[in-house]
């Protein structure tokens, strides 16, 4: 077994992932720990060029949802190889923003693609590579599309294909990480994504320290 630890952090759009993983990371590597901060899908060279594809390609309005999911995919199974392997290998702690569970959750309930192929999807690309811990960051779909809107308003324009999705789609991304959290008690924790960020993140510190000690010299 590696002895490094490998965190994923999921939720809907706007649901305070990236400022989280931020404070983490920094947290960590102030008690010294080296840390690999990545997202998904990117956080490769072939990764970030299949993430443009995927969100903000001029040519991607055709893409079916086949071809979406492979591409999640092929994302993936570079970075697993490339970046999180070595790292895990090394003794890193390796967060990601978005791991398989968004894949679950967008293309497997989102899209309605079926849940079966989905997994076997996933388990090509990242073979024995698992999660130590999930932070399954919840928020209410009104808490969810607000932090988007203003977001978008704050932010220079940039098209996002999987923004434009209609409502229904998104419900239906929110019941399946909710389903998935069920399934899974063990590895995906549940975090109350709606509180003031420092709440969150205080609430995050007590679910990483939980498994920060079974690593020996910490
Ligand atoms: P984000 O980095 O801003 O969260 O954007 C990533 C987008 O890609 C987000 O809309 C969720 C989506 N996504 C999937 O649909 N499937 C996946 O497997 C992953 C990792 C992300």
């Amino acid at each position: 077994m590696s002895k490094g630890r490998f965190i994923t952090f999921e939720g809907t759009e706007g649901c305070g992932k990236s400022t989280q993983v931020k404070l983490l990371a920094e947290r960590l590597k102030a008690l010294g720990h080296k840390v690999r901060v990545l997202r998904e899908p990117g956080g490769t060279p072939i990764g970030e060029e299949i993430r443009h594809t995927l969100k903000h390609s001029q040519q991607n309005h055709a893409m079916t949802a086949e071809a979406e999911l492979l591409l999640m995919n092929a994302s993936r199974a570079q970075l697993v190889r490339e970046i999180i392997r070595p790292a895990l290998a090394a003794g890193e702690i390796v967060l990601s923003d978005r791991f398989y569970d968004s894949t679950t959750a967008y293309q497997g309930y989102g899209r309605e693609l079926d849940l079966e192929q989905v997994k076997s999807v996933i388990d090509f690309a990242v073979g024995s590579t698992r999660p130590h811990l999930t932070l399954f960051l919840h928020v209410p779909a009104e808490v969810s599309e607000e932090r988007l809107r203003s977001r978008q308003s704050t932010l220079p324009f940039v098209r996002d294909r999987i923004e434009e999705a209609d409502r229904k789609f998104f419900e239906r991304v929110a019941a399946g990480f909710a389903a998935i959290a069920a399934n899974e008690p063990e590895r995906i924790k549940f975090v109350n994504g709606a509180q003031p960020a420092e709440n969150v993140c205080v609430r995050i510190w007590e679910l990483v320290e939980n498994i920060l000690p079974k690593f020996g010299r910490w």
